[in-house]
Parts: C-alpha cells; sequence; structure tokens
C-alpha cells in the first residue's frame, strides 16, 4: 500500500520515492542495505523475513521506482520504564545517496502513524550519542531523551533512549 510519497532530486534528476509497507520481495535489498551500512553488525536476511512474518504492518521501504532507498522497522515491546507495552523503532536506514532529502524523515512519519493509528501512547527507539543527523531528526519530530542506558546494545555500546509520546 503506497502511504506516502516525495519529490526529491537524484544525480541531478526529478524522482518520486514512494514510501509502502514491505513485501517478501523487498527483503534481500534491505538485508543489502543493513550489510552495506553495518557490515557483520546488520540484520541479516532471516531475522528480517521472520520480522515480516511477526509484524507484518510495521516494516516500510522507501523506493524509486523499484530501488531500495530506505526502510524502517516497528517491533512491539515491552517498556522497561512502566507497565506499558509500547513499540520500539528497531530500524531506521537511508542509502547514502538519498541522505538529506526528506526520506528518513517520512520513512518516521509512516511508523509514527502506524503506531498512532494502533492507539499506542508511545514510541521508542534508541541512538548513538555521535549519531547526530539521526538525533537531530528525533528532536525535530517531538522524541524526548529519557536516559542514557549503558551497553544497551553490548559491551561499550551506550545508547540514548528516547520516546515520543502519541496521545497528547
Ligand atoms: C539518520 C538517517 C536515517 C536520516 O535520514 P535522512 O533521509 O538523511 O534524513 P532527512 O533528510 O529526512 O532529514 C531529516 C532531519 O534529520 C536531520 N539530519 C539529517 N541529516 C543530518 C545531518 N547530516 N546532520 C544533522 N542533522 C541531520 C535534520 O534535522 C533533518 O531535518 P531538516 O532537513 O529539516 O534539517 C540517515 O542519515 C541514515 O540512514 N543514517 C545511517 C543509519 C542510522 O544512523 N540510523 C539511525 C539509527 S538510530
Amino acid at each position: 500500500m503506497n502511504l506516502l510519497s516525495l519529490a526529491i532530486y537524484l544525480r541531478n534528476q526529478p524522482v518520486t520515492i514512494s514510501i509502502t509497507t514491505a513485501t517478501a520481495t523487498d527483503i534481500p535489498a534491505i538485508a543489502e542495505l543493513e550489510q552495506h551500512y553495518y557490515q557483520q553488525e546488520g540484520y541479516p536476511a532471516g531475522f528480517l523475513y521472520q520480522a515480516l512474518r511477526q509484524w507484518p504492518a510495521a516494516l516500510w521501504v522507501a523506493q524509486n521506482e523499484n530501488q531500495l532507498m530506505g526502510y524502517a522497522l516497528i517491533a512491539p515491546a515491552q517498556s522497561e520504564q512502566g507497565s506499558a507495552a509500547e513499540p520500539w523503532l528497531m530500524a531506521l536506514l537511508v542509502a547514502a545517496a538519498g541522505r538529506g532529502k526528506g526520506i528518513g524523515r517520512k520513512l518516521c512519519e509512516a511508523a509514527i502513524n502506524h503506531c498512532r493509528g494502533q492507539g499506542q501512547q508511545g514510541l521508542w527507539l534508541s541512538v548513538a550519542e555521535y549519531n547526530q543527523a539521526a538525533m537531530q531528526l528525533y528532536l525535530s519530530l517531538g522524541f524526548e531523551t529519557i536516559e542514557l542506558r549503558k551497553d544497551f546494545l553490548g559491551p561499550g555500546e551506550d545508547r540514548l533512549l528516547m520516546r515520543l509520546a502519541l496521545q497528547r
């Protein structure tokens, strides 16, 4: 389903980026993007197929025609901050050639609209303090920093936990 579209310039050519929910045919390209950016730390295809099976409406792709430009994944989770179960943004990744053109923001908006439509109270994510591009995006969308968690993604991988209140 086409949820959003965005007109941008890529290599000086005007193109339209569509944001849709992903299907299984999108997984190889998502896994390739993950491996290209995160190398061995990237989510493998097996995890992404499993995620699509478990949370079929919570994986979005941004595409220029059939070329993957980015993706986002939401997963339900129990908040450690309280009793309410609130979802987490598990992944947000835009291909290097498409960055700085609004694709990350549109993917986040698709995820936020989905969570809001489900009646969720909040949306969580973790981000490295040094990741200024992501931090600025999240702050501009209204996310608030809750705390810095030591070793959140493994030894030495401290992360800021951020939450967006959805039902103000
Ligand atoms: C973070 C990321 C998803 C942003 O995607 P993007 O498509 O480049 O972002 P957008 O063009 O939609 O920009 C949205 C906002 O992000 C911020 N931003 C984006 N790039 C930025 C940069 N290089 N420096 C500072 N802020 C930046 C700005 O606030 C921007 O809003 P503005 O255009 O109104 O100024 C992208 O840089 C990326 O994939 N990074 C690698 C993976 C990653 O770090 N993912 C997040 C993990 S928590």
